[in-house]
């Protein structure tokens, strides 16, 4: 959540690829952006309320600055709270990224020792702290120890950087919130995700929490932020390229996404298939399995419970990061968490994860970003490699981890062939759903709901989870309230709200469900909903067929792909950005 980027290096005008790098990280936040440079003397800084400027502000040329985008948590989307925020004397800028849990009392000291606050923001204090702190000194190791001392006193997941335009150094600090270091012959960099470092370096150094960066022209020095010890650098080579994060004709990362989704599933099966034999093996030895994701992680988790159960025999757990720690007691050292994460950065799993670390639990993640913060925190990782997922809404890392999943239930079954087999039956069931027929079919069903307030979706068994992502896709990305459930519950109170005209998606696969659901189809459309079938055979009870191939357990990777292409039809006609709903962020890294 918030991108930040920074640079210290040769002259230049900096405004524009400060910019430039912060529509890379736009996805981590976009209500509001901010650019500062080192001057002689001054700090200039372009800040604003909105989406990032296609044109670089105007900034002059300079050796030293930073940018940053926001997702707002304290204080609402003005042009004032925008990052970055200056101190007292000028002297010193911050950017942030995180929650200062302890602000209120931070900030009252500092009102009480007469420094003037301009924004209604927890990162302000961070600025006037840092002014503090570090006085009248203007050598290099005192900035640092400034650092120190402030990052000590606060409360929470933070990362943050100052540029100290005295000593013409940035200073960065974290915990848990990502940051990446890098460099060239121009000079040094730091990011909060290696995306925006793309065009400029070949290796990063991924900072482990607690570790303060000095970033000069042309060196970057690392410490530990308790004893002051000076570090080593871990270089690692950036693997991704400029081609991976384009569009590449697309109109939106959206539909691209949708469309790498047969890609992805064909490199699971052909070169993916080795980490994921150790991961059911992981899951052979432990004396209980957990599954534990956020957003449409948690859903792909959800299918997994039921993938292990039906093919596996095996009953493996669930739950929401966020709610995690609420049900973590009965772990042990013989306990494997199965950490499931598109950007490895979601503030909820980390915690969660950091609670069954504690309890001696071992952490297997299945996650997208090599060297982000669950993939160095994991025992054993499995990469789901996707390639770079921009649109905000998560796609093709979802018929990933359920593709896993499902790999893994099969080969501790003993039968991966079978599931590999699946594998390239759902390749062939989702480019079916994308070819132009399928795709018109599809505008054709969004044409017909885009008006409606509301649409239910149910399903059983392995297409409840998949009810759920789905109606989380059409909802956040058309802002139609779309509500998935059980289709057994639905006679427990949703179909109160069912009524003339009401779009009803009813996933229906050939399996032990479909007598049921089409019953409850059928409820519904007694009742005046318009019944939206996503199933291999069409029905009577059907108002619109949406045809999809028989795949068997692979279901869920196949079904989901109707609900992802309505939602960004849906999007389209509703006139929204697909790519970057409001309010939504990529990567919450807060709780
Ligand atoms: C945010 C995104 C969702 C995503 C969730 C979990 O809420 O908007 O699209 O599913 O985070 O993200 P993760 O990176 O952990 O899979």
């Amino acid at each position: 959540m918030c991108g930040i980027i920074g640079f210290v290096g040769n002259e230049q005008p900096l405004g524009g690829m400060l910019i430039e790098g912060l529509r890379r990280l736009e996805y981590r936040g976009y209500d509001s952006w901010g650019v500062a440079v080192g001057q002689n003397g001054t700090i200039e800084v372009a800040k604003r309320a909105g989406r990032i400027v296609k044109e670089a502000p105007t900034l002059p040329s300079a050796s030293i600055g930073f940018g940053h985008t926001r997702w707002a948590t304290h204080g609402g989307v003005t042009d004032q709270n925008a990052h970055p925020h200056v101190d007292c004397s000028g002297r010193f800028a911050v950017i942030h990224n995180g929650i200062i849990e302890n602000f209120r009392k931070l900030r009252q000291q500092l009102l009480d020792a007469g420094h003037e606050f301009i924004s209604e923001t927890d990162s302000e204090v961070l600025a006037h702290l840092i002014e503090d702190s570090v006085g009248d000194r203007t050598d290099v190791t005192s900035v640092t120890e400034g650092v120190r001392t402030v990052f000590g006193m606060l409360r929470g997941l933070n990362a943050f950087i100052v540029l100290d335009n005295h000593s013409r150094h940035l200073f960065a600090v974290k915990n848990v919130s990502p940051l990446v270091l890098g460099h060239n012959d121009t000079g040094s960099y730091i990011a909060s995700d290696s995306l925006a470092l793309v065009e400029h370096v070949d290796d990063v150094h991924y900072m482990e929490d607690g570790q303060v960066a000095v970033i000069g022209p042309g060196e970057i020095r690392l410490y530990n932020h308790e004893s002051g010890d000076q570090l080593n650098l871990d270089w690692k080579p950036l693997t991704i390229t400029t081609g991976d994060t384009s569009l590449n004709g697309y109109p939106h990362f959206m539909i691209k996404e949708i469309s790498e989704q047969p890609d992805v599933i064909r490199r699971i099966v052909t070169d993916g298939i080795e980490p994921v034999r150790g991961l059911a093996e992981l899951i052979r030895e432990s004396y209980g399995t957990f599954l534990v994701g956020s957003g449409t992680s948690s859903y792909a988790a959800l299918s997994g419970s039921y993938l292990f159960s039906r093919i596996a025999r095996r009953h493996v757990n669930f739950n929401v990061g966020s709610e995690f720690k609420y049900q973590e007691h009965f772990l042990t050292d013989r306990s494997l968490v199965v950490a499931l994460s598109q950007s490895g950065e979601t503030a909820d799993v980390i915690e969660a994860v950091m609670a069954a670390k504690e309890r001696g639990a071992k952490i297997a993640a299945l996650v997208n970003v090599p060297g982000s913060t669950l993939d160095r925190m994991a025992d054993y990782s499995v990469h789901l490699n996707a390639g770079p997922e921009q649109c905000v809404l998560s796609t093709k890392a979802y018929v990933a981890k359920v593709a896993i999943l499902l790999l893994a239930a099969h080969i501790l079954n003993g039968s991966e062939h079978a599931g590999r087999e699946i594998l390239w039956q759902s390749v062939d069931g989702i480019e079916r759903l994308l070819s132009p027929i399928a795709s018109d079919h599809i505008r054709n069903v969004a044409s017909q709901i885009v008006d409606r307030d509301h649409c239910f979706i149910i399903g059983r068994g392995l297409s409840y989870p998949t009810a759920l992502e789905s109606a989380l896709k059409i909802k956040e990305v058309s802002y139609i309230h779309a509500e998935g459930f059980a289709g057994g519950e639905l006679k427990h109170g949703v179909i109160a709200l069912i009524d003339t005209g009401t779009p009803a998606i009813v996933f229906s696969p050939l399996d032990e469900t479909r007598d049921d659901i089409l019953s409850g189809a059928m409820e519904m459309k007694s009742r005046g909903a318009v019944i939206i079938g996503v199933s291999p055979e069409d029905d009577e009870v059907f108002d619109i067929h949406v045809p999809v191939a028989d795949v068997g357990d692979g279901s869920p990777i196949v079904n989901v792909v109707p609900a992802q292409l309505l939602g960004y039809q849906l999007a389209l006609m509703r006139n929204l950005d697909p790519d970057k709903p409001r309010n939504l962020a990529k990567s919450v890294t807060v709780k």
